[in-house]
């Protein structure tokens, strides 16, 4: 059936502003790392696309390989750009990254002007647009010399292939660095993706949040549900289907029963707002304003629905905060904190392109 947008699209998601540049995000945008596959209903993924455009939602994120395979959500999103969000391209923010591995050989991964400038390209063909409207550079990489991966960012936009740039997985003091070599050649760092949930609060401690309001970048949280652990899902087992029971990237080891049982005082604490676990998790992330938007998954549109519910309902009291903070606390599930560490990239496998591969790609 032929799409057409909803006409009060714009009246019930909010929209925040990325730090001090022209790019506002709605508080909660969508992320194709998971479920936009090859090996996922693509009705369902049409589904859950447009539905959310309905809904204000006009951020996608992407990143070069994402799928299964490698590459497939881009493509995903490729197709239901042209079928059915044609005549919307102009409202649309998306974004793109590289950084994580995508192919075997030195410029399949890291952050060189090569492997960016190169990957970007494939990104454009594989969506079927002109341009991004935020690449992101998705990790440090120690080999690359900053002010090379800067350069290369400066190069994307500057050549009319991304309209911002971002940085993820970077530490405080690396985005300061980072937005200053930016600043220097004239192309402003416009955000920072962070993971950030309840259950892995590294950016509260690292310093991320002031760092990005004083240099006037944005931030945009990943995995605000700590990758489904925190929804009702999990509270009594893990069903089948979910991820956890995927064995990917969301290890079943993670749901200790110390977890389990912190996991169910904050469902309590949701239950006595009106709120879900999920839409309890979302409100509680966005409750600092400096937060521009989370970028949130979702394996129906029914989920990400529910979640969208939570966007309004941003304030705590101080003693529901206390209370939260009793059970919110980091699960050890950070998968990306290596490279924010400045680890060594791990040596390349080819599990994003293989099509028997169970595990997904690092998002
Ligand atoms: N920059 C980076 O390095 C990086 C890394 C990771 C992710 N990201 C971005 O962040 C996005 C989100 O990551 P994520 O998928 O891990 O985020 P998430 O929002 O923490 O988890 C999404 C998963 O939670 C479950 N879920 C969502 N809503 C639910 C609900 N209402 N009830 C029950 N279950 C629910 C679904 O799991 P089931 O599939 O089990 O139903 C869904 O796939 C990615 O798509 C990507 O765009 C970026």
């Amino acid at each position: 059936m032929s799409y057409v947008a909803s006409q009060d699209r714009y009246d019930s998601t909010p929209i925040r502003r990325s730090g001090r540049s022209g790019l506002q995000l709605p508080a909660l945008s969508l992320g194709l790392w998971q479920n936009f596959g090859s090996d996922r209903d693509p009705a369902v993924q049409r589904a859950t696309v447009l539905d959310a455009f309905d809904s204000g939602v006009f951020h996608f994120d992407l990143a070069n390989n994402y799928g299964p395979l490698a590459g497939q959500a881009e493509i995903t999103l490729g197709r239901i750009l042209r079928e059915d969000l044609a005549a919307h391209r102009d409202e649309i923010v998306l974004s793109t990254k590289a950084g994580w591995d995508m192919q075997p050989g030195p410029f399949g991964s890291g952050g060189s002007r090569k492997y960016l400038v190169e990957s970007l390209d494939r990104s454009l063909g594989r969506l079927g647009v002109e341009r991004v409207d935020v690449f992101y550079h998705h990790r440090p990489d120690p080999g690359t010399p900053a002010s090379e991966t800067a350069r290369a960012l400066d190069f994307v936009v500057r050549s009319g292939r991304a309209h911002y740039v971002g940085i993820s997985s970077y530490s405080a003091a690396a985005s300061r660095e980072m937005a200053r070599l930016l600043r220097d050649l004239g192309t402003p760092l416009a955000i920072h993706q962070p993971s950030y949930s309840m259950m892995n609060r590294w950016v509260e401690t690292d310093g991320l949040l002031d760092v990005a309001a004083d240099e006037g970048f944005g931030v945009i949280g990943f995995s605000p549900l700590a990758q489904g652990m925190l929804t009702d899902k999990y509270l009594a087992g893990i069903p089948e289907g979910s991820r956890a029971a995927d064995g990917g990237s969301f290890t079943t080891k993670a749901l200790t029963p110390v977890v389990v049982e912190r996991l169910r005082g904050l469902a309590d604490i949701a239950a006595r707002r009106g709120q879900s676990l999920a839409q309890l998790a979302i409100s509680w992330a966005l409750r600092d304003e400096r937060m521009t938007s989370l970028v949130a998954g979702a394996s129906s549109a029914e989920q990400f629905t529910e979640n969208l519910g939570a966007v309004s309902h941003t304030s705590f009291t101080a003693e529901e905060l206390a209370e939260i903070d009793a059970f919110a606390v980091d699960a050890g599930i950070d998968l990306w904190e290596a490279p924010r560490m400045g680890g060594p990239l791990p040596p390349y496998t080819a599990r994003g392109r293989d099509p028997l591969a169970q595990t997904p790609v690092l998002g």
